[in-house]
């Protein structure tokens, strides 16, 4: 695993963003799964801004989504599919047949879960995933006690999450389940990338990188990943010895 600390957010963005970049002028058939979220929204508005000024091709990439609040339409902007549409499908000029996201509206959601696996499996793996840090330290959905074996899985969302969650919300919205990929499919990518901003994730990236590997702390798995990155700034990084 390296680590890549920028001196801020906008430094942390640009190095995320530079990350995607070269994965897909590497392999423009790249396959990527790519969070929602507060940390990464300037690294792909960066990323969108690259491309176009350097007439990046991104038509033959595939979206995988990471995951989705269960029962919470693509329409509402605090879906994890909407965040995507309009921070990077959109801006990107992305079509719908090149991304492939959760219907957590199904009334079958263990089958969207057996269609993702096989997607994912269909497309011949993930070439990067990136990921954000959770405040218990989840990834994806991947809430802590999650076991590393899991494919794509339902769960039953964490009160931290359930809180922190309310944050991309316009009015509080009950969350109670959520539907992700799991950690076998991070673990299985061929890059992984972990992003978090701010003191706030401080304690957070402490325990990932620097505490035992557990299952208590999902992002600590990151450290079992034989081509991963972690890109922090400053704050983020700030109590690590
Ligand atoms: C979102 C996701 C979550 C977030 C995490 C950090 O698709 O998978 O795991 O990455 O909760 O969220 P932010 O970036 O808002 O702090």
């Amino acid at each position: 695993m390296t680590l890549e600390i920028g001196k801020d957010y906008a430094e942390l963005s640009a190095k995320t963003a530079e990350i995607i970049l070269e994965q897909v002028r590497k392999k423009p058939e790249a396959v990527l799964c790519l969070a929602a979220g507060d940390t990464p929204r300037m690294a792909y508005q960066m990323l969108a801004e690259n491309a176009r000024a350097t007439q990046l091709d991104l038509s033959k990439c595939t979206f995988i989504g990471l995951d989705e609040w269960i029962g919470i339409p693509p329409e509402n902007p605090g879906s994890c599919a909407s965040f995507l549409a309009t921070n990077l499908f959109n801006p990107l000029a992305i079509s719908s047949d090149q991304t492939f996201l959760f219907d957590a509206m199904s009334r079958h959601p263990e089958d969207e879960c057996r269609k993702m696996d096989r997607i994912i499996q269909s497309k011949g793996g993930i070439d990067l995933i990136l990921v954000g840090v959770g405040m218990n330290g989840h990834i994806g959905f991947n809430e802590p006690g999650v076991p590393q074996d899991l494919g794509a899985h339902l769960v039953a969302l964490d009160d931290i999450t359930k809180n922190v969650g309310q944050k991309y919300f316009d009015q509080h919205t009950p969350l109670g389940y959520g539907i992700t990929l799991g950690l076998r499919h991070f673990l299985e990518s061929r890059k992984a990338v972990m992003i978090a901003s701010g003191e706030k994730k401080a304690g957070v990236i402490k325990r990932a990188l620097q505490g035992p590997i557990t299952r208590e702390m999902p992002a600590s798995i990151i450290r079992r990943h034989a081509n991963a990155v972690v890109v922090l700034d400053e704050g983020a990084a700030s109590e690590l010895t």
